[in-house]
């Protein structure tokens, strides 16, 4: 395969980067040359990987961030300011899955973490983002939403519902930002082996082996398989690629 071109001495963030699919894909910036901000709730994590990052010869930055909490999140950016004083990338991949149950017994409380989250969190993040690639003469945002945002899936009301909405606001900031070279996509991930899925098949062997034949590909995917498109989709091959909603998901939503 031939190298990801990305620009040079690039500065990427990757928001919930310190585990599971995040963390790939700080790893697989740093891999194509790109300094990285992590950003997560998890510090110990996060100080590892920055470390981590730095023995493959990159600057890292890890910024304990809460994206659902707007002073968080203009911390954030404030960090990455002062640090590197430019933004070129930025995946916004700090997601929960939240309580599983059908649509009434939802409760008003998880409805609303989960697009606090996923939903509003990744909003703040764009809003922030945005003229920082401007002012470096545009850039590159990918959204990690999931199948879940373009189809439905019975017991998790908010989470697809929230997932929705980040395809939208990926189509509507890609329309917005075109013309100021700033590119924005969104990637849609059948289930990856995590945590977040080992929390949503409780690791039961049964279970996992229906997750696994959701996907015509007849396996889930691999952080590292997400974390490949994901820095494609922000590198020059992808450059005429904005306000799509790639399915990485074994052919998943294909049937
Ligand atoms: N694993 C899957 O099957 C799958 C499928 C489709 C989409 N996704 C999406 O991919 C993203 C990553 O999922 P994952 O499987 O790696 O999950 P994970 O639970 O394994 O890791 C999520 C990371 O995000 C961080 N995080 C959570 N809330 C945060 C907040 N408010 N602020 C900052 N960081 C926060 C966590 O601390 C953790 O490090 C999520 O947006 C998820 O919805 C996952």
């Amino acid at each position: 395969m031939s190298r990801i071109e990305l620009r040079k001495d690039a500065v990427a963030l990757v928001t919930g980067g310190a585990r599971g699919i995040g963390r790939s894909v700080a790893l697989a910036f740093a891999r194509a040359g790109a300094d990285v901000v992590v950003a997560d709730l998890h510090d110990s994590d996060g100080e590892a990987l920055a470390e981590e990052i730095a023995g493959l010869g990159r600057q890292a930055l890890f910024v304990h961030a809460d994206v659902s909490d707007a002073a968080g999140v203009t911390a954030m950016l404030a960090a990455i300011d002062r640090r590197f004083g430019r933004l070129d990338y930025a995946c916004n991949n700090a997601g929960i899955e939240g309580a599983q149950g059908p649509t009434a017994e939802c409760s008003l409380e998880n409805f609303d973490r989960v697009i606090g989250v996923n939903l509003r969190g990744l909003f703040l993040c764009m809003r922030g983002q945005i003229p920082r690639l401007i002012a470096g003469g545009g850039g590159a945002i990918v959204n990690m939403a999931s199948v879940a945002g373009l189809v439905g899936f019975a017991g998790l009301p908010a989470y697809c519902a929230s997932k929705g909405g980040v395809v939208q606001l990926t189509r509507t900031a890609a329309l917005e930002y075109a013309e100021q070279n700033i590119r924005v996509n969104a990637v849609c991930p059948g289930a990856i082996r995590t945590e977040m899925i080992d929390r949503i098949t409780g690791t039961d062997p049964e279970t996992v082996r229906q997750f696994e034949l959701l996907h015509p590909m007849g396996r889930m995917g691999t952080s590292e398989e997400v974390a490949g498109t994901t820095v494609w989709l922000c590198s020059e091959g992808a450059a005429f690629i904005t306000g799509q909603a790639l399915a990485v998901d074994g052919g998943m939503v294909a049937r």
